[in-house]
């Protein structure tokens, strides 16, 4: 169903030949919306812009859905949408489980990569990133019908643990019972050692071979390092509320077996070539070839990109691949998908998409650190909103934050100010869907009727209605360009919108058709609050 915005755009385009960019109106006595085409095509056609005006209007067939139309001032056209058009398009919504939501006409496959945290390593502000919206995506194309493939690409492989496990076998310590925490601690004196002691990176080194060799030592270790860092994520997802499960990882070690087959193919078809001792892919457009094999023998992390896009084609199915990490990985992925489509493993009816994210930032512009100059951690970040909040207003408030500006961007992490009840936050539009519920559950304890909505003679209540129309186009919007803050955005206004209807028009102290009306517009704009929220992946209380 087009909302009715873009029903009376498409009408009157086919009048006017261009797009008459409707603009809501600046004030209720012009009506909802006005364009200006009229005054554009008079300069093209060297006419008075109000005769232009005045035989668009005669041409246009209107009736249907607007009153009269009016010519004003230098010759905007005025459309007024009638009530009773808008009262039946609002109790149609209504109506519809889906709330105007489209379902897609060729469902996809979408393989979309996010989270992936690295093992023996905590959580931190990227991975946040990464995993809010990723979630959201994934919601969003779920909705529309597509079937999403989440792949949680977990770094638990690569060169890292070499000097891991040397330092867990110098230190003697039992690996299977450390605490994500205590790993993390590990990860830190490992990492510092190998800076300040050569001796000690050669042994790393010359691990990271053995252990890649299949060493069963090196394994059991690894594995126990593996073992204890999924229930850390674990916990990181449930507290952040997301759909990310186990059945989704497919770490980076999966692919082990796959990368000498891959790179074999690679050499034998001649796409990938040695050079200087080491197997490249050289693509068009970037400098540095792709190294799909170490002058070691070693398979790096690109090699493993590779063999994730020629899995999820091939057995995955996809037929588009959804990347969300860190915007400085924007090269990685080009060259990456480049490699892939000259290798034949990424054919172009697969479309492959890098959403690259920008950093949280502190207050004082900077990316966000903790005290010790590392990256902040996660859970730190949420203990610190859940110090102005309740837990569930918290996660809304950083989902929001994290959502609702176009995510190239950085953004400065200011608790306090994303916990407000007012403004431009998430708990924001928490309150307003608990306000709808609260007036609802008045009205059914007193017995009232909700719906239909049937009269719609007030401006307040019109501009709801026409907002409430939009969702679906909004929510279809965000499924083809990945841009959540349009929901944002849009729910933003709806919120606000529902702030203005309850001002001026009195819901519980109206009667009749008008009160059962009102009542059936609170209904509907819960619902679509409600489910917004619910795309975004933040929940929406009954009660605030
Ligand atoms: N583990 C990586 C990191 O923490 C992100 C992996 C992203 N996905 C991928 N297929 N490379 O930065």
């Amino acid at each position: 169903m087009s909302s009715l915005p873009s029903l009376l755009t498409e009408r009157v385009q086919s009048v006017t030949g261009v797009d008459p960019e409707m603009r809501p109106a600046t004030k209720p006595q012009f009506g909802h919306f006005q364009s200006n085409v009229a005054l554009r095509l008079a300069k093209a056609e060297g006419r008075p812009p109000r005769e232009v005006a005045a035989s668009i209007v005669e041409k246009l067939q209107l009736d249907d859905l607007c009153e009269p139309l009016e010519i004003a001032g230098p010759g905007f056209i005025n459309f007024r949408i009638k009530a009773s058009v808008l009262a039946r398009t609002a109790q149609e919504l209504l109506e519809d489980e889906r709330l105007g939501i489209p379902l897609t006409e060729q469902p996809q496959r979408v393989v979309i990569d996010y989270s992936a945290p690295n093992v023996a390593k905590q959580m931190h502000v990227g991975h946040l990133r990464t995993t809010i919206i990723g979630d959201c995506f994934n919601r969003v194309l779920t909705a529309e019908g597509d079937t999403v493939i989440p792949q949680n690409h977990i770094g638990d492989w690569g060169t890292q643990f070499g000097m891991l496990i040397e330092q867990i076998l110098e230190e003697g310590i039992d690996a299977s019972s450390l605490t994500l925490a205590e790993a993390d601690e590990l990860y830190k004196r490992a990492a510092a050692h190998f800076k300040s002691d050569d001796d000690f990176a050669t042994r790393a080194r010359a691990r990271v071979s053995t252990f890649q060799g299949g060493d069963e030592e090196s394994l059991r270790i690894w594995k126990q390092l593996v073992d204890i860092s999924k229930p850390g994520f674990n916990e990181a997802y449930e507290r952040l509320n997301v759909l990310l499960a186990d059945d989704d990882l497919a770490g980076e070690s999966t692919y082990n077996d796959d990368l000498p087959v891959l790179v074999k193919e690679l050499e034998e078809s001649g796409v990938a070539v040695v050079d200087d001792g080491a197997l490249c892919v050289f693509v068009d457009g970037f400098e540095a070839p792709l190294i799909v094999r170490k002058r070691d023998g070693g398979y790096g992390y690109a090699t493993t990109d590779l063999a994730a896009i020629r899995r999820r084609v091939r057995e995955l199915d996809a037929n588009r691949i959804i990347y969300v990490t860190d915007a400085r990985q924007a090269g990685h992925f080009a060259q990456v998908f480049a490699a892939a489509r000259k290798a034949g493993y990424l054919p172009d009816s697969v479309q492959a998409q890098h959403i690259g994210y920008g950093m949280v930032l502190g207050d004082d512009n900077k990316p966000l650190k903790s005290r010790d100059g590392s990256a902040f951690k996660l859970s730190d970040l949420l203990d610190l909103a859940e110090q102005n909040a309740t837990p569930e207003i918290a996660l809304a408030a950083i989902k929001y934050a994290d959502l609702s500006s176009g995510l190239q961007k950085d953004y400065v992490f200011d608790p306090e100010r994303m916990t407000q009840t007012t403004g431009d936050t998430g708990p924001y539009l928490q309150y307003a869907h608990a306000r709808c519920a609260q007036i609802l559950r008045t009205a059914d304890a007193q017995g009232l009727a909700v719906g239909p909505i049937t009269v719609l003679d007030e401006p307040a209540e019109q501009q709801l209605a026409l907002l409430l129309s939009r969702f679906g186009e909004v929510v279809d919007e965000v499924a083809e360009a990945l841009t959540p803050h349009k929901l944002c955005t849009y729910l933003y206004e709806l919120a606000s919108a529902y702030a203005s209807f309850y001002e001026q028009c009195p819901v519980l102290k109206s009667e009749g058709e008008v009160r059962a009306s009102r009542l059936g517009l609170c209904a509907l704009t819960r619902k679509v609050l409600a489910k917004g929220l619910d795309l975004l992946g933040i929940e929406a209380p009954e009660r605030m």
